[in-house]
């Protein structure tokens, strides 16, 4: 973690000073800076400074700099913040919309009821929980289950962009009403939104029911397949594509 470097770099660098010069200290204002910039969860890169989070390099060093985050007031509710599961080089990746009961509890998504189903579904079309990977637009979850505010939305789908940025997955599946039409900036229905190819982000996004919708009415679950089998055919023919 940045802030962690910056402060074991201070340290070592005031041992140098006091071997040199005993014990008046002369530190340089660069280091100053450094630190209390990352004291604030800032940084800076190329002469500005911006959220530190923002040039995280990996996933796992994203994960560091967001997982604490306060910026809105389901902080104050969330057990744990959800992040988000699967391989950091997949292809695919699954979205919902914000973290359920279990979901808060245990820290990954889609892992209640809804979330077995969902690995059911993959496993319909030869994919695992292991070759995607999951995450939802709000990782913390709204109270009861309600839907995400717009303010939430506006402070918590940066990070999502950045976990994009950081995966260049080549095609996306939006689970459900509520992330699809959070997505893509639309009151369009269900249905509309199913039958067609949508892009986010520059990533050609596909929208299906949400698994827990699935559990409420089963009638959706053969129209769910037929969503699936297109996105395992567009993702199939995206990577035949790059075939020599
Ligand atoms: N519903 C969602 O949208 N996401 C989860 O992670 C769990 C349930
Ligand atoms: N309502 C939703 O919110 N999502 C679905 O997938 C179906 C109905």
């Amino acid at each position: 973690m940045a802030i962690d470097r910056s402060v074991s770099d201070l340290y070592r660098y005031l041992r140098q000073q006091r071997e040199r010069y005993g014990d008046t200290l002369y530190v340089d204002e660069e280091v100053i800076r450094e630190t209390e910039l990352a004291a604030q969860g800032l940084t800076e890169e190329n002469g500005e400074v911006t959220e530190a989070w923002k040039t995280a390099r990996t996933l796992e060093h994203l994960y560091d700099l967001i997982h604490d985050c306060r910026k809105c007031p389901l902080a104050e509710t969330r057990t744990k913040f959800v992040f988000g599961v699967g391989d950091p080089q997949a292809d695919i990746v699954l979205i919902g919309e914000a973290p359920g009961a279990d979901e808060d509890r245990q820290g990954e998504p889609f892992v209640g009821r809804a979330g077995q189903l969902l690995t059911k579904i993959l496993e319909a079309v030869d994919l695992s929980r292991e070759d995607v990977f999951i995450c939802n637009i709000l990782k913390c979850r709204p109270p009861n289950n309600r839907d995400p505010l717009p303010g939430e939305v506006e402070q918590c789908e940066p990070y999502l962009h950045k976990q994009l940025e950081l995966l260049k997955p080549r095609i996306m599946l939006a689970l459900g009403r509520i992330a699809a039409q959070t997505l893509l900036r639309t009151n369009d229905s269900l249905t509309k939104l199913r039958a067609g190819v949508h892009a986010y982000q520059g990533i050609p996004l596909v929208v299906t029911y949400h698994p827990a919708a699935l559990l409420r009415n089963p009638n959706w679950k053969r129209p769910t397949w037929e969503d699936v089998q297109k996105f395992r055919r567009m993702y199939d023919e995206l990577r035949n594509a790059d075939l020599p």
